[in-house]
């Protein structure tokens, strides 16, 4: 394409060098905390998330998935759950499974059509309750943690990215997120933050016609590409803009379970090799991010 990015050579890698926030201690039961973040809504953050989630534990990893996305929880959907946790002390709930892995959202305990109408700190309070009273994992933990955060860059995503001890994040964006900027901001948060930024998730990256199978590149091609070159991150993978995809979320089984066999779900699949190579490649802080779960 004859697209170049603005100042190729001058933006110098910086995003993927800092330190995981130094200061934090790690989660007893959770090896990896991944956190999946955008500039905006929409962008495909929550589908893209429960689909690597399942991607992953298809390599045999336990995994799981925390819905923070307080205002607008959608993995109990995507996941087809429902009813409420258990709790059997009071005080700790034991995770809901789908299809292999674990779940929690605050979808799951409040009523479905009750609006969070929170303020930052109740909302940022709940679900560092959600993250650390869950039983994530049994006596056995887990090996990853998948963290859908709310979109946007603001105080919320700031504190919970402060908060949660993350070994790494991933930045979804959308061909036209590259052109408006968003994506960028969710790189600068993380930046300010210290998390380290595991790479970008180009979603919706080219359209495949349900009917004849031909792919269109509706808003151009190569803006991760791009993107991830500018900012010295890691392209881990472009995602094709499918009914199947949007379908199967709607309808609680994710493509990468309906449809194992689809190259939707081999893309999930490709993407989540990749994160693995960018998570054995970050770099560390001080701080062993799984010492403590034996
Ligand atoms: N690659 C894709 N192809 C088709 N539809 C998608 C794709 N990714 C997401 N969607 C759909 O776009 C909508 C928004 O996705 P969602 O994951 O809820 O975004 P976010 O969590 O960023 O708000 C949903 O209806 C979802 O099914
Ligand atoms: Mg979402």
């Amino acid at each position: 394409m004859s697209q170049t990015p603005d100042h190729p050579a001058a933006a110098p890698p910086r995003v993927a060098a800092r330190a995981v926030q130094p200061t934090l201690s790690p989660l007893p039961r959770i090896r990896n905390i991944i956190a999946v973040g955008s500039g905006k809504g929409g962008v495909g953050k929550s589908t893209t998330a429960v689909n690597l989630a399942l991607a992953l534990a298809a390599t045999g990893a336990r995994v799981g998935v925390l819905d923070a996305d307080v205002y607008g929880p959608s993995i109990p959907t995507m996941l087809g759950l429902s009813g409420k946790p258990d709790s059997p002390d009071g005080k700790s709930i034991v995770p809901m499974r789908a299809f292999g892995i674990e779940a929690m959202s605050i979808g799951l305990l409040v009523e479905q059509d009750t609006p969070m109408i929170w303020r930052g700190p109740m909302a940022t309070s709940a679900l560092t309750q959600l993250l650390t009273q869950t039983l994530w994992g049994g006596d056995d933990g887990l090996d990853y943690l998948i963290v859908d955060l709310p979109p946007g860059t603001g105080d919320i995503q700031l504190t919970l990215a402060q908060k949660i001890p993350v070994a790494g994040a991933v930045v979804v964006t959308t061909p036209q997120d590259v052109a408006t900027l968003d994506a960028r901001k969710a790189l600068k948060m993380f930046e300010k933050v210290e998390v380290a930024v595991l790479g970008l998730v180009e979603n919706m990256a080219q359209h495949v016609c349900s009917a004849c199978g031909h792919v269109e590149h509706l808003f151009g091609q190569g803006g991760g590409e791009r993107m991830a070159a500018q900012y010295g991150v890691p392209l881990l993978g472009s995602l094709p803009l499918e009914i199947a995809i949007r379908a199967q979320g709607d309808a609680g089984v994710p493509i990468v379970t309906s449809a194992p066999d689809s190259a939707a779900a081999q893309a999930y699949r490709d993407v989540a090799a990749q994160l693995l190579v960018a998570l054995a490649a970050r770099p560390r802080a001080a701080m062993p991010i799984a010492s403590s779960l034996v």
